[in-house]
Order: C-alpha cells, then structure tokens, then sequence
C-alpha cells in the first residue's frame, strides 16, 4: 500500500491569480502531496482552507523553509519574490520550481543556478509552453524536417490584462514565447532589440515589440501587450518547405500546417518566372491534448524521484533571463540592438 512517505512533500508560496491552477495540478498528482500554503493575504487562505481542508496555511515562508519534512517548494508569488524564496529554499536543501521568469536579473539567476548545483537539488521554472503538446508536435515536425529550413518565427501574446506593478509587459509575458522559440529552435538568440512604451503606469511598458537574431539566419519577432482589444496568442513559423501556425486560443484546430511556399522555376522556356509560388493543403494535425500545467508539474515530480535534470532548468530559466535582460536595454535604449547576455 502507498504511503505519504513515498510522496514527495511539498509546500507553496504564492495562491493568488496563477497559484490556484498549480495548487490544483500538484493536488492531482499521486506522487506528491502538498502539505503547506503560505501566503500573505488572508484571503487567499481561505480560499485554500475550504477547498483543500488537510493543507495547511501559514503567513510566514520560514514555516515552509524550517520544516523539515517539505522536500520541494512550489513559488507562485510575484516575480520580484522569485529570487529571496528560491534562494532560502535551495539554500536549505529543498527542490524548487519557481514560476516564470526566474529572477529580475542575471546575476541573481546565475546564483540560483550555481547554489542549485551546489546543494544538489532540481530548479526548474515554470516554462509551461514547453511542456505544451502542441509545442511538442512542432518540434517533431521541424525535427523531421517536414517544414524545411526555418526562415523566421513570429508569435503574438497580447490581450486586455494582467497589468502588472513589479514588471513590464516584456517580464512578464515574453518568457513564454522566447522559452517556445529557443525550445523549438533548440539554440539562442545573440542579438535582440526591443521598442516599447507605458501608456497607463509610469515606466512599465505595457506593450512591447521584440525582435530576436538566431544563428543560420533566422530572426524571431514576438508582440507583447496586456492593452489590447484581441486576446491572441499565437505562433507562425516559416520554413523553406511549409509554414505552420499554432493558435494556443482554437482548442479543436491548434495547429495548421500549410503547403505554401516558393521555389525556383526550373523548367526551360521560363524566362521571367524564375520564382513560382506553391499552394497546396492546410492539413491540421491531430494533437492528444493534456494541459499543459498537469505535465509540466508531473515533470517536477518525476524530475525528483528519478534524480532527472528538468527540462526547463535553472540553465534554460538563466538563458530566458539574459534575453530579456538584454530586450530591457535595448528598450531603455531606442531599440539599439543589444548582443544577448549585454
Ligand atoms: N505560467 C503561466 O502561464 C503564468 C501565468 C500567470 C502568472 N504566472 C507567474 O506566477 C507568479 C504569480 O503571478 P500571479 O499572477 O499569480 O500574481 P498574484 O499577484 O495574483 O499572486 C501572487 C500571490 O503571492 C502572494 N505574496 C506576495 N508576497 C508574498 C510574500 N512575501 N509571502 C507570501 N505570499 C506573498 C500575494 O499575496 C498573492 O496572493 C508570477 O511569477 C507570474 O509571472 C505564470
């Protein structure tokens, strides 16, 4: 029979928007069982204590960290947090997944990775796309090289909403898709440059343009904002043989693949017609849904009891952070480009 003692024992911080949905997906899971909330607004515990009646809460992180019963902890509190919780966590032998990004700066990151290698224990941030089925797919399709040879990628991430006081638009919603295209694309980005403007809080931007310059040629495009009419998250990738999009909002059509594209003419008597454009099928791939949230916190888990290196690590969170550590000057700075890691 399973005990609680095969279960990996968890604490969280942070239940306010986002903490739910990790709360739920971690209660879900059979190899782990969540045994304290910690946050500062009392209403938040509340909402734990009457859902979740055998986890406990608390106000104080130092319940969580001084336990020594917690294995891992799960941080949802906002991103200026990330660093101080991670870092008391590490620090005294605990696992952490921390949400997106993983600090506010480089060298913070850098030293969560350090002390996690240090202490031995699993960091991994909360890069949800990447464990994202549909993510998945076309990474096998440009794998396979059904697309050919990726010419350039665009994603929109924009919508009416979350405003946020500690980070900018670019924080806060580009780690997503940088974490998508340099998954994807399975190398970095080494030169980025980034225009954006606040128009309703004093030096946050609330829309941001990202441009991204990848080895073999490739650029990436992402558009950010939380002050807009649309919610649209999407991703088109262009590649010599076919292009693909993958729209995250039509559940039943996730991913379209087109057969369009442009060749050389090379039939004789063609004089003037060098290039001839194709157009075939859409063919919209069959995609076996799974939320997301549920195999990525499934990841964590099993990243621990079977000693694995996560997939989104403290190395590919650092990564993340030098882009947009680099995104941010060039922002302050006109949109000058700006070689990654600057
Ligand atoms: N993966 C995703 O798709 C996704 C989506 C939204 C947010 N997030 C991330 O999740 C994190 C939380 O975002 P959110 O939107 O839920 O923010 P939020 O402000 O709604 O919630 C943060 C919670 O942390 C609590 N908190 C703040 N300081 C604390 C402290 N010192 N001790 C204990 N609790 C404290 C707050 O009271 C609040 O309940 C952020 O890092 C954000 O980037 C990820």
């Amino acid at each position: 029979m399973e005990t609680r003692s095969d279960k990996v024992t968890l604490g969280m911080v942070g239940i306010g928007y986002w903490g739910p949905n990790l709360l739920r997906n971690f209660t879900q899971l059979d190899k782990c069982w969540m045994k304290i909330c910690c946050d500062i607004d009392e209403k938040s515990l509340k909402n734990v204590q009457s859902q979740y009646p055998g986890i406990k809460t608390t106000k104080q992180y130092s319940d969580l960290i001084d336990d020594p019963e917690i294995q891992a902890i799960i941080i949802s509190a906002p991103a200026i947090k990330h660093y101080e919780f991670a870092k008391l966590a590490i620090q005294n032998n605990k696992h952490v997944f921390v949400e997106k990004p993983l600090t506010l700066n480089i060298p913070d990151a850098e030293d969560l990775v350090r002390l996690a290698k240090e202490k031995n224990v699993k960091l991994m941030v909360g890069h949800l796309m990447e464990y994202h089925p549909a993510i998945e797919k076309l990474k096998q399709m440009i794998q396979n090289n059904e697309l050919g040879e990726i010419y350039y990628i665009y994603s929109q991430r924009v919508n009416l909403g979350r405003i946020r006081k500690d980070e900018n638009a670019l924080w806060s919603l580009a780690p997503h898709d940088i974490s998508i295209i340099m998954y994807l694309l399975e190398s970095e980005p080494v030169m980025v440059n980034a225009i954006g403007k606040s128009y309703i809080q004093d030096g946050i931007e609330d829309v941001a343009f990202l441009n991204m310059t990848f080895p073999n040629n490739i650029m990436a495009h992402v558009q950010l904002s939380w002050l807009d009419p649309h919610k649209i998250r999407m991703t088109t990738i262009v590649g010599s043989k076919k292009m693909a999009v993958f729209n995250d909002m039509d559940t039943s059509e996730m991913i379209k693949v087109y057969d369009k594209g442009v060749e050389n003419n090379s039939s004789p008597g063609s004089f003037g017609e060098s290039l001839v454009l194709r157009f075939g099928d859409v063919v919209v791939p069959y995609i076996k849904m799974v939320e997301p949230l549920r195999l990525e916190c499934q990841h964590f888990i099993d990243c621990i009891i079977n000693d694995k290196q996560p997939r989104s690590d403290g190395i590919d969170g650092l990564k993340v952070v030098k882009v947009l550590h680099s995104a941010q000057k060039s922002l302050k700075n006109g949109g000058i480009p700006i070689p990654v890691g600057e």
